[in-house]
Parts: structure tokens; C-alpha cells; sequence
């Protein structure tokens, strides 16, 4: 005679069948009591906007902006990357054909022909994206005859928050109207900053702008820098690191995004590093940058270490 499994029993086959297949609990699982702490803490539907920028280039802003995004959607939160950016790095980096788009975050921002529902585009569970391409690169110009330029980008995102926990806006490698849009936008600034190429004068000026963008726009926005393509190997490196952590301690971010070629390899093959390799450092930094992020918004403590995962 066969014998009778009972209900739990079947379930918890069910899901352990399914975990090994897919990954997919796991992957979650982690997330469930921080998304819960998020929504209780602020009440559901309060969308907060972050956006990543820097003015000097290949400091991993798309990289930063990709990857968050993509794990704060596994965790269950609405999240939309605005890619920001001529370049479109962002949508290239998930995989989308920028030159076929059919519209773009272009026609919603600068000739406002398209509605940004209209442009968006769902990638997968929780994750959508709002694309750019080379027609942004005319922006900069265009956007000189609007008045209240700097403010478009707040005002289509004003429509978009109740549909979103989460909105990522990738920054281009410049301080021009575009970039200040995106901080006009967005309660929180993450600035990537890399120790082992960056004099540290430049962070200075990034932080100069910045504050001087807060004072004269009167922004409501939060700066916190992200070490990015850290190799801890050169002492030079890590002498940089300390002295980050004494200058900018309260505004650097506790986790630290190590080098891993793992990062550019999934970037070229068009997938977030966790649907590529999800045991990779780079999968585990940016795992731990997702759920301090959470942690923020929740109010929790970040920890006393900073956090680099050896
Ligand atoms: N942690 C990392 N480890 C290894 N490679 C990385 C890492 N972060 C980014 N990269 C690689 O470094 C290069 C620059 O990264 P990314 O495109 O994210 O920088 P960016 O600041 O967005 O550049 P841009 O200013 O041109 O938009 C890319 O080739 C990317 O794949
Ligand atoms: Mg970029």
C-alpha cells in the first residue's frame, strides 16, 4: 500500500525540490525579515529614490546601480533603474538591444512625447527599467529652454512612486543637468569612489558640488560614498581607505565592493552578477550594500565593522 505523506511534509519536499532546482527560497529567504522590518518602519508604498553618480568615469556607478537594483528586487521590493546615462550602460548591462528601444527615458524626460509607463520596460520579477541611449546625448542642450529644468526628472517620478519601493537612477560621468536632476530627484546619493585610482582630491571636489547643489537647490538628500573596485593589495590602497574612513567616516558606506572580474564578466553577458554567479565576492558585496541600504531606511544600526567579506 502507498503510503500517505502528510501535508507539511510534501510542502517542505515541495520547496527543497524547488530550492535546489531553482535557488530560488534561498535567494529570498534572507531578505523576507528585512523587507518586513522596511515596510513596518515606513509604512508600505513610501518609494525612496537613489541616485549613483560621480563625476569621473569607471568608477562602477552602472555597475553599483545594476546590482543593487537587481538584489533589491529579489528581496521583494518594486525597484526601476532609470539609466540616466548617453551610454546606456545600464540597459546593455541586463541585456536590452539600446539601439532598438522603442522609446526611451529621452522621450519622457526631454521632448516629453511618451509618458515613462510607456517606456518602461519589465526585466524580470520586481525589477523594471526606464532605458537611455545615445539620443540622451543632446540632453544637456535641450533641456536649456525648460524652465524649471532640473526638476523634470522629479516630476515624472512624482507619478511614478506609487508603484515602487525602490527607484536606482544611474548617473552619466558628469555634473551637467542630468546629474542634477537625478539628485534633485532622490533622498539618497550613493557616491562610488575608488581608493586605488582616486587622488583624494577628487573625492573633494564631488563632495564640494555636491554640497554646494544642496545649498543653492535646497536638497533634501543624504550623501554616502561606496568603496568600489577595492584591491586590498596595494598598501596605497588601503593607507586610501583609512583615509576615507577618517575624513568621510559617517558618510561612508560600511560595505566595500572588492575587485572581482566575476562583476565585469556578468556586466558583458548582460546579467546581474546573482543570476551569473551568486557565491562570487562581487555577489556577496552587493548583497551586503542591498541589505545595509535596507537597514538605513529602517533606522537599524549599520554595525561598528566595515563591512569587507575576506
Ligand atoms: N567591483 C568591480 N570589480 C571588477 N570590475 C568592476 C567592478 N566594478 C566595475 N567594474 C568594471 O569597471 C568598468 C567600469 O565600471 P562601470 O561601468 O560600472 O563604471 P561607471 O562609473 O558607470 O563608468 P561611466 O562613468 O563610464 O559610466 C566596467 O568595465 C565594469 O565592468
Ligand atoms: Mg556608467
Amino acid at each position: 500500500m502507498k503510503r500517505k505523506t502528510r501535508p507539511l511534509a510534501r510542502i517542505l519536499s515541495i520547496r527543497n525540490r524547488l530550492t535546489r532546482r531553482y535557488r530560488l527560497f534561498e535567494l529570498r529567504s534572507d531578505f523576507i525579515d528585512e523587507e518586513i522590518a522596511v515596510k513596518k518602519a515606513r509604512g508600505n508604498g513610501t518609494c525612496r529614490t537613489i541616485a549613483i553618480c560621480n563625476q569621473k568615469g569607471g568608477v562602477g556607478k552602472t555597475v553599483t546601480a545594476i546590482n543593487l537594483s537587481a538584489r533589491l528586487a529579489a528581496g521583494g521590493f518594486r525597484t526601476l533603474l532609470i539609466d540616466l546615462d548617453p551610454q546606456g550602460h545600464s540597459g546593455l548591462g541586463l541585456g536590452l538591444d539600446i539601439d532598438r528601444l522603442e522609446h526611451s527615458v529621452y522621450d519622457v524626460l526631454v521632448n516629453g512625447r511618451y509618458s515613462a509607463r510607456e517606456a518602461i520596460i519589465p526585466l524580470r520579477s520586481n525589477l523594471e527599467i526606464l532605458p537611455s541611449n545615445i539620443d540622451l546625448a543632446s540632453a544637456e542642450l535641450e533641456l536649456a529652454r525648460f524652465k524649471k529644468r532640473e526638476r523634470r526628472l522629479k516630476r515624472v517620478i512624482e507619478g511614478l512612486r506609487e508603484s515602487y519601493d525602490y527607484i536606482v537612477i544611474d548617473c552619466p560621468p558628469s555634473v551637467g543637468i542630468l546629474t542634477v536632476n537625478a539628485l534633485v530627484a532622490s533622498q539618497i546619493a550613493i557616491v562610488p569612489v575608488t581608493p586605488s585610482r582616486l587622488p583624494i582630491q577628487s573625492l573633494s571636489r564631488v563632495t564640494e558640488v555636491l554640497e554646494a547643489l544642496k545649498e543653492s537647490l535646497l536638497l533634501d538628500i543624504t550623501v554616502f560614498y561606496l568603496i568600489t573596485l577595492f584591491d586590498r593589495r596595494p598598501k596605497e590602497a588601503r593607507s586610501r581607505r583609512e583615509n576615507l574612513e577618517q575624513t568621510h567616516g559617517q558618510h561612508l558606506l560600511k560595505t566595500v565592493v572588492r575587485n572581482n572580474t566575476r562583476l565585469d564578466t556578468a556586466t558583458r553577458k548582460g546579467l546581474p552578477i546573482f543570476d551569473y554567479d551568486r557565491d562570487c565576492p562581487g555577489s556577496q558585496d552587493y548583497a551586503a550594500l542591498a541589505e545595509e541600504i535596507i537597514a538605513l531606511e529602517s533606522g537599524q544600526d549599520r554595525g561598528a565593522d566595515r563591512r569587507i567579506l575576506e
